[in-house]
């Protein structure tokens, strides 16, 4: 699903358009929904060039689409949360969507840069006493960006993409997605993804230690992405 607001014009010599494609994609089949998520991207080299608008992201729509939440890492004159820092290394925050396309209202934390290797962990937890979803995102374990809100929305799907949000863009580099794992309200085993992710991803594999409440990724590895839908 795309999620930034796209930039009409598009370049005749486009490598990829303004697109994403979702690696990771589940969704809660039954009763059960997403109280808590942790995920953890390892930065990859930048795209080169750096162009448009790239980023990698994990993310949690809630019922009836009311918010969707992301952890975003982002790269390119397409991205303005960090100014001209942002072409030259990769730019992190945690960032809410709420409404519908093309008339979002954008919520985000503070916008911090990091170079590649870097490993932003963004945690979303539907906190059991505001009932607000506290969203903090952290850069080699530090605390660098949050929101609270979406007061007692439950978690729907979740998602691990890429995208090409504005622009043009060079390939997504390869990187990967460590210490993923998910909580629902109950544990359903049907919630499990067997067989490979989309677009050539690997790893990933779902396991829970607690009969199907909790469930955790082996490290999901992506590798360079050149073409998206
Ligand atoms: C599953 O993930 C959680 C949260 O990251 C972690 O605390 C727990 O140790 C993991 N469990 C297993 C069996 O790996």
């Amino acid at each position: 699903m795309k999620v930034y607001t796209t930039i009409g014009a598009i370049a005749s010599m486009a490598v990829l358009v303004q697109a994403n494609t979702d690696l990771v994609t589940l969704s809660t089949p039954g009763a059960a929904w997403i109280q808590e998520v942790d995920a953890t991207v390892i930065l990859p080299q930048l795209p080169n060039p750096v162009s448009g608008h790239n980023s990698l992201w994990s993310a949690i729509y809630t019922d009836n689409d009311e918010s969707f939440m992301q952890g975003v890492s982002a790269v390119g004159p397409g991205d303005t949360y960090c100014g001209a820092a942002g072409t030259t290394a990769w730019c992190n925050n945690a960032y809410t969507l709420t409404g519908t396309a093309p008339n979002w209202n954008v919520f985000h934390g503070t916008s911090v840069t990091a170079g590649p290797g870097s490993a932003v962990r963004t945690h979303y937890k539907l906190n059991p006493t505001t009932q607000l979803w506290d969203q903090n995102m952290y850069i080699n374990g530090n605390l660098v960006s949050t929101l609270s809100m979406s007061k007692g929305e439950h978690g729907n799907l979740f998602y691990i993409s890429i995208e090409c949000a504005a622009g043009t863009c060079a390939p997504h580099p390869a990187h990967s997605w460590q210490d993923v794992s998910i909580v629902l309200s109950q544990a359903d085993m049907s919630f499990k993804h067997t067989g490979a992710w989309a677009s050539g991803a690997t790893g990933g594999v779902m396991s829970t230690p607690d009969g199907g409440k909790t469930w955790n990724f082996t490290t999901l590895y992506v590798p360079e992405q050149t073409a998206q839908q």
